[in-house]
């Protein structure tokens, strides 16, 4: 930790972001694994063109640092976070599709089904999401196979009805009949909220921490995530397009209320305090040990892209 420490948290977040892309490289290439017939060459660079464009990787950072706070770091966690993103590339291709966001722009490129066509983003997307569970559930991915199982389970209840994909269905729908607040954060928690709190817990998971310690750990990526859509919404009504790489004002093109529009920015950055000192808060038990997933937090709630 301590070399780690004397960087900022952005070369550290850089860092992070290039030891996992190194490994999305491989998962990605044309190469054919055993029990697998072909990889169809415009899928996979469809696939490649939606995961290996410079995201943040924040959450690939959070699977990285929650588990070495437990101490757990290696090529299995790296494997994790790789899975992790091909989750949310995934959910970003889908969400950009033109019976979704409809958007262009993507990380500044054409997004999936603009640099190919639709039916390639679709099935990119569906390739992605099956292929991170391929990857926890690999041998490959060294721990004890009740980890990786339960690895498994809470990936698919973080990204499925209950989580992700219930999250992005009533987003959709409150475009049409916009929900009440409670309504609001519920939705932001499935849609956004539940992969982020799923990162966090992945490394506790993965380290074979105690049960208190996933559940903490769980809190603390609910209250980060809240804080990460917050910041979206933000970024969404005041944001520059050309740093964020994404087309700003759909919100409200869409006549999608969000807490930012609702309440306005004033009442948004205070709410992202509030959501930074709780996360802190939860921290507090590790000690220094947790400083890293600190400053994630700060981050978060600040981060102009
Ligand atoms: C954007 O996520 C989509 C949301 C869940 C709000 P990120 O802001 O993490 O996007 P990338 O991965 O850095 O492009
Ligand atoms: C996307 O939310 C959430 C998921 C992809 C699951 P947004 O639609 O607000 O994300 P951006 O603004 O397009 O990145
Ligand atoms: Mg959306
Ligand atoms: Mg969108
Ligand atoms: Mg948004």
């Amino acid at each position: 930790m301590g070399a780690k420490q004397s960087l900022s948290f952005e070369e550290a977040l850089a860092a992070r972001a290039a030891a996992v892309e190194r490994v999305l490289g491989q998962l990605l290439s044309d190469r054919v694994l055993a029990g697998e017939i072909a990889r169809p060459h415009r899928l996979m660079a469809a696939m490649r063109h939606g995961v290996l464009n410079g995201g943040k990787r924040l959450r690939p950072f959070l699977v990285l640092e929650s588990a070495a706070l437990f101490g757990h770091e290696g090529h299995a966690t790296m494997r994790v976070a790789a899975a992790v993103e091909c989750v949310h590339c995934y959910s970003l291709i889908h969400d950009d599709l033109p019976a979704m966001d409809d958007d262009d722009l993507r990380r500044g490129q054409p997004t999936v089904h603009r640099a190919f066509d639709e039916a390639s983003a679709i099935l990119a997307g569906d390739s992605l999401l099956t292929f991170a569970f391929d990857i926890l559930a690999d041998a490959a991915t060294e721990l004890p196979a009740e980890r990786r199982s339960q690895l498994v389970l809470a990936l698919a209840r973080a990204a499925g009805p209950g989580g992700m994909a219930g999250g992005q269905a009533l987003d959709l729908a409150a475009e049409r009949d916009a929900p009440d607040e409670a309504g609001i954060v519920r939705l932001q928690a499935m849609k956004t909220g539940a992969l982020i709190r799923f990162s966090c817990q992945a490394g506790p998971i993965l380290a074979g921490a105690k049960v208190q310690d996933v559940e903490r750990l769980g809190e603390f990526g609910a209250a980060i995530g809240l804080a990460f859509q917050l910041a979206d919404d933000l970024l969404d009504l005041t944001g520059n397009a050309a740093t964020l790489g994404k087309a700003t004002g759909k919100d409200a093109a869409a006549g999608k209320a969000t807490l930012a529009s609702l309440h306005g920015v004033e009442w948004t950055r205070r709410q992202l305090a509030g959501l930074v000192e709780q996360a802190t808060e939860l921290l507090a038990p590790y000690g220094l040990q947790a400083a890293i997933l600190t400053e994630a937090a700060r981050f978060i709630a600040a981060r102009q892209r």
